[in-house]
């Protein structure tokens, strides 16, 4: 299974819950494949000690620019592999615009060749709607939106609807909604009234699981690893196992 993570705005943890999706099964015994294909790079400068020596052609730019097959690099982390992301990503969305062929399938195609070696895929997509989204859209049977707390954070949600109904439309008739995660959360009012209104509007679809605002995640970050590796006991930790659980991966 494939699995996009989400989310028109930025900075509302789809990084972080990619990270420790991907790590949470690896370190259950699964073999996982996780695509960073946000070009400001974040999992990949958290997982790969290396990432300042990787050349363009080593990462998922060679992939969605010149069509080659996905560069595939070991991380730390048991059980997870990445293909890393590159800063000139950011300039694709021009080039891919003027593109004639299957500019939407560019991901998909490759990682047809090799999603047989995985249980699964996570996919930590950028925090705008691109060409760069519509290919993990393209190649994902799932898509986790995460949410935080905001009024625009809940606003952008009508945006990456948008985008999934369409990319479903003409390119992958298969694809789902997996529901909306709500991170950062707090005890503050306006983390609590954005809860109230996301299972409002989007009842069925809200995830029982919500991911609480917790530093640990930081400091995990700061020390280049994954929530579960920092700190197993992390009330950040306890809450995204909870969450494989409950999407059951
Ligand atoms: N539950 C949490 N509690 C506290 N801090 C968090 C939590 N989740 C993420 N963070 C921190 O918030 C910042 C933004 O998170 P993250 O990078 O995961 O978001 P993002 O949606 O991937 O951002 P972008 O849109 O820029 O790619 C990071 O510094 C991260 O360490
Ligand atoms: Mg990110």
């Amino acid at each position: 299974m494939t699995i996009s993570v989400a989310s028109q705005k930025g900075g509302v943890g789809k990084t972080t819950t990619s990270i420790a999706l991907a790590a949470g099964l690896g370190r259950q015994g699964k073999h996982v494949l996780l695509i960073d294909i946000d070009s400001q790079a974040n999992s990949s400068k958290v997982l790969l000690e290396n990432y300042p020596k990787i050349s363009k052609d080593d990462t998922i730019y060679t992939t969605v620019l010149e069509r080659n097959p996905l560069p595939v690099h070991p991380t730390r982390i048991p059980g997870v592999d990445l293909v890393p992301s590159h800063i000139l990503l950011s300039n694709t969305d021009i080039e891919l615009t003027t593109a004639k062929d299957h500019r939407e399938a560019r991901l998909k195609t490759q990682l047809d060749q090799m999603a047989g070696n995985y249980d699964h895929v996570i996919i930590d997509c950028p925090p705008t709607l691109s060409w760069l989204t519509i290919n993990a859209f393209t190649a994902s049977d799932k898509v986790l939106v995460v949410v935080s707390p905001g009024y625009f954070e809940l606003d952008s949600i009508n945006q990456i609807n948008k985008t999934l109904h369409e990319v479903k439309e003409y390119f992958n008739p298969s694809l789902e909604l997996l529901g909306y995660l709500f991170t950062m959360s707090d005890s503050t009012i306006n983390s609590r009234t954005s809860l109230q209104i996301l299972r409002q509007s989007y009842t069925s679809q809200v995830l029982n699981t919500i991911i609480p605002r917790n530093t640990d995640i930081r400091d995990a970050h700061f020390n280049k690893t994954d929530i579960f590796d920092y700190n197993p006991n992390a009330l950040s930790a306890k809450a995204y196992q909870t969450l494989l659980e409950e999407i059951s991966l």
